[in-house]
């Protein structure tokens, strides 16, 4: 079987793009396994309509919606988001069983792909977030700090992102993280600048990572630059971006990998700290609102769902 990965996993950051996540309804499995099967068609042909737009979609199934397709084999590692708490700084699963992640560089056109696949699914879907995200600045975060700057580049995003040879049946499908942060912001912005700065291990304006020696044991990109035991850095591929209404600010953190055991040794790393707790500090001023964990599996599986 020839493999082929989702149009929303490879490409860089778009300028606008939609999160909507879902329950399926248990009483209409059928329709829900048959819309998925179609969807790379209404994909394809919304990509037709725009041919300038770098329209990109992901669709991703959770393990429990797994569970209720019914299907015949499983990806290796699909499985509950997971939970960790420690000093008030809890993360865990929250209700969402399908995901869209939907983005171009068209309001409109993000908009029309994401409504002719709800209509496609007919009834068999349950709402339960629906995120609109924006490019801010210079790709920055609503903190003020330029987000995805140590994202892989070039054909190792492929080698982050997607499933290989080691699960031959889910080939070029890619394990998606996804959490809601709201930003506390009235707090961050009464910090001076080298607090913000020390937060991160990074300079604001110029976007510079600190050297080794002068990063805090609890700036984000030391909680989060992990390796493994061979030296190798650990890698995912991020596509977060911020939402923002006048009340409510944050930050849609996603990030596509070959395994979602990376995500989750760096989420432990940022809640539960190193051997001496000690926490990301930048969980001070952003609380994780939702967690869910999916499979995106390739467009060839998801046409054959509807054999
Ligand atoms: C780096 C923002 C949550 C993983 C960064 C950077 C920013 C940032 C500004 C530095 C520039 C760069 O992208 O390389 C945020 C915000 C978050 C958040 C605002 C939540 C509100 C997370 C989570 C994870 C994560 C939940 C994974 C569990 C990473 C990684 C890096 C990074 C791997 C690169 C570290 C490096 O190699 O230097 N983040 N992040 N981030 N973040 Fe986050």
């Amino acid at each position: 079987m020839t493999h082929t990965f989702q149009s929303g996993i490879i490409p860089e950051a778009s300028s606008d793009a939609l999160f909507i996540t879902f329950d399926v309804k248990k009483e209409r499995i059928a329709g829900a396994k048959k819309a998925l099967s179609m969807s790379p068609a209404i994909i394809r042909e919304l990509q037709q309509q725009f041919p300038d737009a770098d329209l990109y979609a992901t669709i991703g199934i959770s393990h429990s919606a797994w569970r209720y397709f019914d299907l015949s084999a499983h990806p290796a590692e699909l499985a509950p988001f997971p939970r960790f708490s420690h000093n008030n700084i809890e993360v865990g699963e929250t209700e969402g069983e399908l995901v869209f992640h939907i983005r171009s560089t068209r309001r409109d056109a993000s908009y029309l792909l994401a409504n002719a696949l709800y209509q496609a699914f007919d009834n068999s879907l349950t709402i339960i977030d629906e995120i609109s995200c924006f490019k801010y600045l210079d790709n920055r975060d609503l903190t003020g700090f330029v987000d995805g700057t140590e994202n892989p580049e070039g054909e190792a995003r492929k080698a982050v992102a997607l499933v290989g040879e080691e699960d031959i049946h889910f080939k070029d499908g890619s394990y998606l993280n996804l959490m809601r942060f709201e930003h506390d912001l009235n707090k961050w912005e009464q910090l001076d600048l080298k607090t913000q700065e020390d937060t991160y291990g990074r300079t604001k304006y110029a976007n510079e990572e600190y050297v080794s020696k002068d990063k805090s044991v609890h700036a984000h990109t030391k909680r989060t630059s992990l390796k493994d035991h061979n030296g190798k850095s650990l890698e995912i591929l991020r596509h977060s971006m911020p939402f923002a209404s006048l009340t409510c600010k944050g930050l849609m953190f996603a990030s596509y990998s070959k395994t979602p055991s990376i995500f989750n040794q760096m989420l432990k790393s940022m809640v539960e700290g190193d051997e001496n707790g000690n926490q990301d500090h930048l969980m001070r001023y952003t609380a994780a609102k939702t967690g869910n964990a999916f499979f995106v599996p390739s467009v060839t599986w998801l046409e054959s769902m509807g054999n």
